[in-house]
């Protein structure tokens, strides 16, 4: 528009569009009808849970799950926690083991968090949990849990916060934060733990402390009846580093000006590069130059074309702004020489 000074500018004023622009604030006792409503129209909804608020999508919606790292801000994919309802929708999204089922069981719903192996075509958006083949489960208390059994899909959640700020803990916080970005913050009053949920990765017999949270890990031990371990383990990485199950088998060049015969081709955009015609196989992030879109299709075009057998995957430019940058950054990893993706951090 011009005229309109940048946001940055001393002289921005904001038009009456964006003053109005602000998340609407229900009590839980009122909200469940529209934040249904904003979840099954793959938007997000900020909600209270037991430990800190949680910016939850439906976790098998794409283009919602991409909606929740456009608003925090996210400069990566770190992969999210799946809320539950029960026991029996985790069963159906993961692989439980004697001693996890013990843990679930013991401290949900509550602050635990469980990585376990991915049970396969659970129908969870490969943009949850990263490409990952695990998957982060938690059941919440409250009003969260009565969500995603109405709803009966999975919530994906991080902390609703924009990213590098601390976990918001009411309502009101939320809504200072994010409150020009989403449209529903539903208020549960101040969350009663306050920190977020403690992390296990359940590992054969072993279970390892990814992070610790609410539940103490001494707790944890005395019902598992063995130690956390912790520390890293080889092949586990700080988020977003996850290497190994990350990178495509294919070689990945960036900014792609012209396609050599026989490789794949990861296309943006509705203006292909040159030699586009001789490609081995191809797919488009976004006809339309979406970035929400473009995000909701990377890990499963990736996928897809590092199965199609091409040695070389080449990638045409894509914009760095909002989620391109996200993009980008998993892009930049894949093809990064594969001894450098796999060392530690
Ligand atoms: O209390 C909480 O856990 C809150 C509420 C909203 O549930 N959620 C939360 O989410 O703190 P978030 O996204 O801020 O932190 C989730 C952490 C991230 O560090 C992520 O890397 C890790 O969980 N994570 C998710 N899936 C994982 C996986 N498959 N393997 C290892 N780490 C994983
Ligand atoms: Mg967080």
């Amino acid at each position: 528009m011009p005229g309109l000074a940048p946001r940055t500018s001393p002289y921005y004023a904001p038009g009456i569009c964006e003053v109005m622009r602000v998340a609407e604030i229900l009590a839980v006792g009122e909200a469940m009808e529209r934040a249904l409503a904003l979840l099954e129209d793959g938007d997000v909804v900020a909600i209270p849970t037991e430990t800190v608020y949680g910016l939850a999508a439906d976790a098998t919606n794409g283009i919602g799950v991409a909606r929740i790292f456009e608003a925090k801000g996210r400069p990566r994919f770190n992969p999210l926690i799946a809320h539950v309802a029960d026991l029996a929708m985790a069963e159906r999204l993961a692989l439980f083991d004697p001693l996890s089922k013990r843990l679930a069981q013991a401290f949900w719903p509550g602050p635990l968090t469980l990585v376990l192996p991915q049970r396969p075509g659970n129908g969870i958006h490969p943009l949850v949990t990263a490409g990952l083949d695990t998957i982060a489960l938690r059941m919440p208390k409250g009003f969260g849990g009565e969500l995603i059994a109405r709803l009966g899909h999975p919530l994906a959640a991080p902390s609703a916060n924009s990213s590098g700020r601390i976990s918001a803990t009411t309502a009101q916080a939320v809504a200072a934060d994010l409150g020009e970005r989403i449209k529903l913050v539903v208020d549960g009053g101040a969350t009663a733990v306050g920190l977020e949920s403690t992390i296990v990765k359940v590992e054969g017999g072993t279970l390892r402390l990814l992070r610790p949270g609410g539940i103490a890990a001494d707790e944890i031990e005395a019902v598992a009846g063995v130690k956390l371990l912790r520390g890293q383990a080889a092949g586990i990485e700080a988020p977003g580093m996850l290497a190994s199950h990350y990178a495509p088998g294919a070689t990945v060049r960036l900014n792609a000006g012209k396609i050599a015969t026989g490789e794949a081709l990861l296309a943006f955009g509705s203006r292909r590069a040159e030699g586009w015609q001789g490609a081995a196989a191809m797919r488009n992030l976004s006809e339309t130059g979406d970035l929400r879109e473009a995000a909701a299709n990377l890990f499963s075009h990736m996928q897809d074309l590092d199965r199609s057998g091409a040695k070389a995957i080449a990638v045409e430019p894509i914009p760095s702004d909002g989620l391109g940058e996200a993009i980008n950054d998993r892009l930049a990893r894949a093809a990064a020489p594969r001894d450098k993706i796999n060392a530690a951090p």
